[in-house]
């Protein structure tokens, strides 16, 4: 037991969050925002922007693939928190995201689940790539309220009923999931990749295409099947780099709940009463008005 580690774990434990710009955020990643807000980025940084639970993972080791030319002992290198980088991490004690940033050779891939409107300003400016996936809020909210229980970082998610409501009104970290949905697909672009976990699933090997041809990079034939296989859910689920099962207990519990959990669309269906859902479904119709975004609640 590592005694500097673990005092700067129980600070964060069970904490509430704090508020960034409006933003419920953890009052850590609060503290370190100046150093974010000027970070400097390189015009061959590729930002991986995701609203929490969304595939984020995921996305990160299909892209860590990719730039390793799929090489998967190269991809064995590190856990992803450490090959991806977290832009806006700040924990007591451990190196922040910035502090990662730094010690990471170009061309980097930098992970962040801010809202549009939070992304330091200087990513435009250098006209870096941004691939944003969604998740259909369902399946968001149940992946949610697992990771709220066994990462510790979050205050007690409650009961789901509870819980619902918090990420309803926009009280869970990182705020209101359909701002945050919204936000980015009004800044869509051709710097811009706006993808969906429900079409990753569907068709993993159209959408690694249609990374491949927004990074304009061509790959050996075969390399696209194996950078599926290497980033399926088995595979990853089975990989102490991909699983977060490297990150200390104190903030990770995976025997409360996997961090690789199940991994499909449409889980909501086994977790939501009918009143709930109808519920749900209501307030998804007047916080979607006008807006051409459309999710696939299964798949
Ligand atoms: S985080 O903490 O916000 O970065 O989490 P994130 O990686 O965005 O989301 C975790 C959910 O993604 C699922 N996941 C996958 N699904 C399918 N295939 C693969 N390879 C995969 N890798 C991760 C993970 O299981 C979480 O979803 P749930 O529904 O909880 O299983």
């Amino acid at each position: 037991r590592d005694p500097p580690l673990a005092m700067g774990v129980e600070d964060v434990v069970r904490e509430e969050l704090g508020s960034l710009h409006g933003i419920p955020l953890y009052k850590s990643f609060i503290e370190g925002w100046p150093q974010v807000k000027a970070f400097q980025a390189r015009p061959d940084d590729l930002v991986i922007a995701t609203y929490p639970k969304s595939g984020t993972t995921w996305l990160s080791e299909i892209m860590d693939m990719i730039y390793q030319d799929g090489d998967v002992e190269k991809c064995r290198r590190d856990a992803i928190f450490n090959r991806v980088p977290f832009l806006e991490m700040k924990a007591p004690r451990v190196l922040s995201g910035i502090g990662q940033l730094e010690k990471t050779p170009s061309p980097r891939l930098v992970k962040t689940h801010l809202p549009v409107q939070l992304l330091p300003t200087s990513f435009q400016e250098k006209g870096c790539k941004v691939i944003y996936m969604a998740r259909n809020p369902k399946d968001v909210v149940i992946s949610y309220y697992y990771f709220y229980q066994m990462a510790k970082m979050h205050p007690d998610p409650g009961t789901l009923s509870e819980f619902l409501e918090t990420f309803m009104t926009g009280k869970v970290a990182y705020g209101s999931w359909y701002d945050h949905v919204r936000g980015w697909w009004e800044k869509k672009n051709e710097k811009l990749l706006y993808l969906f976990y429900e079409d990753m699933k569907k068709d993993p090997c159209h959408e690694v295409q249609k990374i491949l041809q927004f990074l304009g990079k061509d790959v050996a034939e075969g390399m696209v099947a194996k950078i599926l296989h290497h980033t399926s859910f088995q595979e990853m689920k089975k990989n102490p780099a991909a699983n977060y099962e490297t990150m200390p207990t104190a903030l990770m519990d995976h025997s409360l709940s996997p961090f690789l959990r199940k991994g499909i669309s449409g889980d909501w269906k086994n977790h939501l009463t009918v009143a709930q859902n109808e519920h749900f479904n209501q307030h998804y119709q007047k916080h979607m008005a006008g807006s051409d975004l459309c999710f696939q609640m299964e798949v």
